[in-house]
């Protein structure tokens, strides 16, 4: 069921927007500086921009300042309004091509910048610090520029298809926290999501999967003749309207096709592409497909890789990459390369006579043979390669951007390789990880506090910086079927991961942080974008020491009150305190029911943690 929007009062959020000095800026700016008075924004109030290109972004901000003010703000070209976005005359060099300085005094707001990237930020600076009706902005002075050249998130939409109104909004929703790159993973086992019109059936047949409920990964497998109704796909109609749309947002798109491994959909579709050329092997609705070792290692029990020896395969890619290519105008395409099962390759009289030929001895360095000949299709397509960090075990290709994602040791090596890499490791970016309390929060096998992701420096140690292009979260959707859900995952996490990628390191404060979060939350109940609460939820521990179990909680959000209770009463702030650890009493079963308050307030949910989740803890 889907619930309805509730609004809250517009009195309430006006007010706690409406204080002077209250500025509040995700991410942090790098320098920023209060002023006093504020500008007021009227009817006649005219938005200039000096260079043609600073049009759209003038003509962008005129359009949501009237949606929010409802006055009708003229744009012109000039360099006199009360609003001006100008472009530099000579080059601030401090800037680069994101940066930009916003001024906000009683009579004007200037917003300079090199390139109209940098006017887009500045107008989302100016954005956060207006309250939501937008008719007036505290003073202040701003120089502001990011730390990293690639800010990204990526969405998943194989696991579960979002519609191309969704991805636009999600595109939006990012590029309101100066993310710059947009990774769209379109292809998987569980669908093919792109139309390639040389190859009908990876949407006709690949788009689509047999209808199923309950947890991803634990579902039932297809029946024979069973029809597949649900997924869907864009046509390239749609995939051109998101990247106009994206770029209008100074916003790359990075699509990325997961190959070899990860492939059942392509394969579903063409079976002769893959080792077993296994006719019924049909698009993965979230069944077991895998068993997993618990050091890393797994077996796929049905077969989801292309098969490198053959040519066939190559021809398919070259015709997958020529579409790609054609549609999307950034210098990257990301090949995937991770999670590739060789158990079929093993077993494959056309694999063991190509390493044969190739005088290798292991079955692993196909992957390698495969990413270099992949590489060389996107080299006559004119774009560079970016695979999972999987690609560097099978050596990897020169010119290859490498992803770290199984922690930050593949991007150290590759960045010592002299390869440019994205740090996106699973301890840090992972944003379909539980956010909270894992009784409370949907299911999933890992958790990830914001804390965690706020304390996220893409750069390790002993690593030339320069090699380190950025960082970007990652949301996989196999537990996340609706758009509301993917925000809910997204944000704030996608807040502190923002601040990671722009904000100097120095600059950035988790108290202060947190402050800026809670006021965000306001901006979002007013907007209707989802988000967790999942800070206001206590922390909660439990030690076996000899035969006693010892509990440990903490407040991840400052200036909260833990209260708790043992025998089976509803906690409040009547309830006992938690000031430190603390021993469950023996005798018979406790369950522990805990609940933060802030401000003489509840704050967050009730935990109830019976004895048996106490025991597993
Ligand atoms: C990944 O999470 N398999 C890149």
């Amino acid at each position: 069921m889907k619930k309805l929007l509730v609004i809250p009062s517009l009195f309430i959020i006006l007010t706690a927007f409406g204080q002077a000095g209250e500025i509040s800026i995700i991410p942090q700016p790098a320098e920023m500086q209060l002023g006093t008075g504020s500008f007021r924004l009227k009817g006649r109030t005219t938005i200039t921009y000096d260079n043609p290109s600073g049009k759209a972004v003038a003509e962008m901000l005129a359009l949501k300042l009237d949606q929010a003010s409802g006055f009708t703000i003229k744009v012109k070209e000039g360099s006199r309004g009360a609003i001006q976005l100008n472009i530099n005359k000579e080059v601030n060099s401090r800037l680069g091509t994101e940066g930009y300085t916003l001024s906000v005094t009683s009579k004007n707001i200037i917003i300079s910048a090199n390139k109209p990237a940098g006017l887009f930020y500045g107008m989302q600076s100016l954005l956060q610090i207006m309250p939501p009706e937008c008719k007036c902005a505290p003073a202040v002075n701003i120089t502001d520029y990011p730390r990293f050249p690639w800010r990204g998130i990526m969405l998943d939409v194989s696991r579960n298809f979002f519609t191309k109104e969704e991805v636009k909004k999600y595109i939006d929703e990012i590029a309101g926290f100066k993310f710059n790159t947009f990774h769209w993973h379109l292809t998987d086992d569980n669908g093919w999501r792109i139309e390639i019109k040389s190859l009908p059936k990876l949407t006709e047949v690949g788009a689509w999967r047999v209808a199923r409920a309950g947890h991803f990964g634990d579902r039932d497998n297809p029946k024979p003749g069973e029809p597949a109704t649900v997924g869907g796909f864009y046509t390239q109609e749609d995939i051109r309207e998101i990247v106009k749309y994206a770029q209008e947002r100074f916003i790359t798109i990075v699509p990325e096709v997961d190959v070899p491994g990860h492939s059942m959909a392509a394969i579903a579709s063409y079976p002769e592409l893959c080792c077993t050329k296994n006719p019924d092997i049909k698009v993965n609705p979230g069944t077991a497909f895998s068993e997993w070792y618990g050091d890393g290692t797994f077996k796929m029990l049905v077969d989801n890789t292309l098969n490198p020896s053959d040519e066939k395969v190559y021809e398919f890619l070259d015709k997958v990459f020529t579409e790609l290519a054609q549609l999307f105008p950034g210098q990257y395409i990301h090949v995937g390369g991770d999670e590739c099962y060789k158990g079929y390759w093993e077993a494959d009289a056309g694999c063991q006579a190509l390493m044969k030929k190739l005088g290798i001895t292991m079955v692993e360095q196909l992957q390698g043979y495969f990413v270099d000949r992949v590489e060389k299709i996107l080299q006559t397509k004119g774009k560079k390669l970016i695979g999972w960090d999987e690609i560097l075990e099978a050596g990897i290709s020169p010119n290859a951007t490498v992803m770290s994602w199984r922690g930050i040791q593949g991007g150290i090596e590759a960045a010592k390789l002299g390869h440019y890499v994205i740090m996106t490791p699973t301890s840090f970016a992972y944003l379909d990880y539980q956010q909270g309390e894992k009784t409370i929060e949907p299911p999933l096998y890992s958790g990830l506090r914001l804390r965690k992701c706020y304390s996220f420096d893409p750069v390790p140690e002993g690593v030339d910086s320069k090699y380190i292009l950025g960082g970007q979260g990652n949301l996989w959707t196999e537990q996340i079927p609706e758009f509301r859900h993917a925000e809910y995952m997204t944000w704030p996490r996608g807040w502190a991961l923002a601040e990671d990628f722009w904000t100097p390191i120095e600059k950035k404060n988790w108290n202060d942080f947190v402050k800026r979060t809670e006021r965000q939350f306001l901006r979002n109940d007013y907007s209707g974008i989802n988000y967790s609460k999942a800070i206001f939820d206590p922390i909660i521990s439990a030690k076996k020491t000899d035969d006693k179990t010892l509990v440990e909680m903490s407040a991840e959000a400052p200036g909260l009150k833990i209260y708790y209770t043992l025998d089976d009463q509803m906690p409040d702030d009547h309830s006992p305190e938690y000031i430190k650890p603390f021993e469950i009493p023996a005798g018979g079963p406790v369950t522990l029911r805990v609940i933060a308050y802030r401000d003489g307030k509840p704050a967050g949910h009730l935990i109830t943690l019976s004895p048996d989740d106490l025991k597993k803890r």
